[in-house]
């Protein structure tokens, strides 16, 4: 698209994306004017809450932000602050809530400072009135079904005063072709699919993402195709419920068909995916799994729970002993792989003995990691009406428990690599050390060992010398 020739005077075009680069050049006026008004060009900053869709989403709001001339810089130093937001768990709220309170002194004293708020949080109507009514300071509130909307809301925004709200129900739709932002040059997250049609009962993602829709594989491999010739090797394919993708297509093709398209596609070297629901995942994907040299050997394959009364209540649609046959499968098929989970403490109703189901299935899948959640009542789930909510005390000594267990199996099933020798794609300069840098393994572990800055976006064969828990220290020892 190019956004010089689009005559801005004209009316908006009706067709996308077309119409956002319309509104690009639209807001490059404003930004012109800032420009010409304090001698420098506004900047932006876009902060991140909750999954890798999100970050995924940001991106794009930052390809948007760049087109129309904002410069990047940290959120304190910002003219335009915007949040992407959670609401998965109810402390995501809070804590954006909590921000907001502390932007608005610094609005008050800049008032040519704007506050965007989008992502899921703004798709709960009792956030939105909240926000209306407690933080009137925000300038542009928009959800996840518009986000391709951005510059043309932001356009709205500069042309009128107050707050700029837009917020859909839901949406078919998906617009290609927009700018984009990658944060790593080597590596890249891509949208298969959008939305999630599963509704566990614990959830509020199905009321704030909608409906499951995949995006065209013509459209996926292009992308991946665009990002290779740009430099990336690694991709992950991002969407809540991988496994169904798909399904919805006019000529439907199986996620299993999708990773085989990919898989031939030159210069790529790492796919990985995320997330995946037990329920959905095929012998056909299991069997492509095994068979290919791109696919990472790491799978997240979020259990919940360990109890097979919880996980109906959860409606998860299968049992512990189903989940265990399936990681038992996936070993056989794909033995070095790694496996990490999700896992809800507290959900209504869970007993001491439905607990110890949950301890149990630890102990026997023995994961590599696990992300522990303690149950958030959500609003408007049917959890969230189930009789038997557990006490805070109860929940705490058996998150703590299990937290427990994870990291002691965790610790012994990262140390067996010890002393081998593994690829890894060089992410960046150590946090920690300067003289450092970290690299990711296949199977998703992280290894720091000596080296610079030239090393990152290259794949290094490196020795796991010491195992320190959950990654490693290493030494460098070729391409
Ligand atoms: N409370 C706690 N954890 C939740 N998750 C989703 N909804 C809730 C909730 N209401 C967790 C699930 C999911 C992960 C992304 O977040 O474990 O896999
Ligand atoms: Fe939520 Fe379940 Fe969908 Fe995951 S699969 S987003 S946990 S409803």
């Amino acid at each position: 698209m190019d956004i010089e020739r689009t005559d801005i005077n004209a009316e908006p075009p009706i067709e996308e994306p077309a119409r956002q680069y319309y509104y690009i050049g639209k807001c490059r006026q404003y930004v012109k004017k800032f420009f010409d008004e304090k001698g420098r060009s506004p900047s932006a900053c876009v902060t991140t809450f909750g999954c890798q869709m999100n970050a995924r989403d940001s991106e794009k709001l930052r390809g948007i932000l760049r087109e129309i001339g904002y410069i990047e810089a940290a959120e304190d130093k910002a003219d335009f602050v915007i949040y992407n937001t959670c609401t998965v768990r109810e402390n995501a709220n809070t804590r954006v809530y909590g921000r907001l309170g502390q932007l608005k002194p610094r609005k008050r004293a800049h008032p040519h400072m704007m506050i965007g708020l989008c992502g899921c949080m703004m798709q709960e109507q009792e956030a939105v009135e909240k926000l209306k009514k407690s933080y009137p300071f925000v300038d542009l509130v928009f959800g996840t079904h518009n986000i391709y909307k951005f510059a043309e809301l932001l356009a709205a925004r500069f042309e009128s005063v107050g707050m700029v709200v837009d917020i859909w129900k839901d949406t078919d739709r998906i617009v290609e072709n927009l700018p984009n932002e990658r944060k790593y040059f080597f590596k890249s997250g891509v949208n298969i699919m959008f939305g999630c049609n599963n509704f566990c009962s614990y959830c509020i993602v199905p009321y704030v993402r909608g409906r499951e829709r995949s995006r065209s594989p013509k459209a996926i491999v292009q992308e991946i195709e665009r990002l290779v010739s740009d430099g990336v090797t690694e991709v992950m394919l991002l969407g809540q419920n991988v496994n169904s993708y798909g399904k919805t297509l006019d000529t439907p093709v199986s996620f299993a068909e999708l990773l085989t398209e990919i898989e031939k596609i030159q210069g790529l070297k790492r796919i990985r995916f995320m997330t995946s629901h037990p329920k959905d995942l095929s012998d056909e994907l299991i069997a492509v799994m095994g068979n290919s040299k791109k696919i990472c050997r790491h799978l997240h394959l979020p259990v919940q729970s360990g109890s097979t009364r919880i996980l109906e209540k959860m409606n998860r649609r299968y049992t512990k002993e189903q989940y265990l046959k399936l990681v038992e499968k996936l070993r056989k098929a794909v033995p070095d792989i790694s496996l990490t989970t999700d896992i809800i403490v507290g959900f209504p109703g869970e007993t001491e003995e439905d607990f110890k189901e949950t301890l149990d299935i630890v102990r026997k899948v023995r994961y590599d990691s696990a992300f522990t959640f303690i149950y958030s009542k959500r609003t408007g789930t049917p959890a969230a009406a189930m009789e038997n909510q557990i006490p805070d005390g109860v929940i705490k000594d058996r998150f703590d428990r299990l937290l427990q267990e994870v990291q002691a199996i965790a610790k012994e099933v990262c140390a067996v690599h010890e002393g081998s020798v593994k690829e890894v794609l060089v992410e960046s300069v150590s946090e920690q050390d300067p003289s450092m840098v970290t690299g990711r393994l296949s199977n998703n572990l992280l290894v720091h060992f000596p080296g610079g800055q030239e090393l990152i976006g290259s794949y290094m064969n490196v020795r796991l010398r010491e195992c320190k828990g959950f990654y490693y220290i290493g030494d460098l020892m070729g391409v």
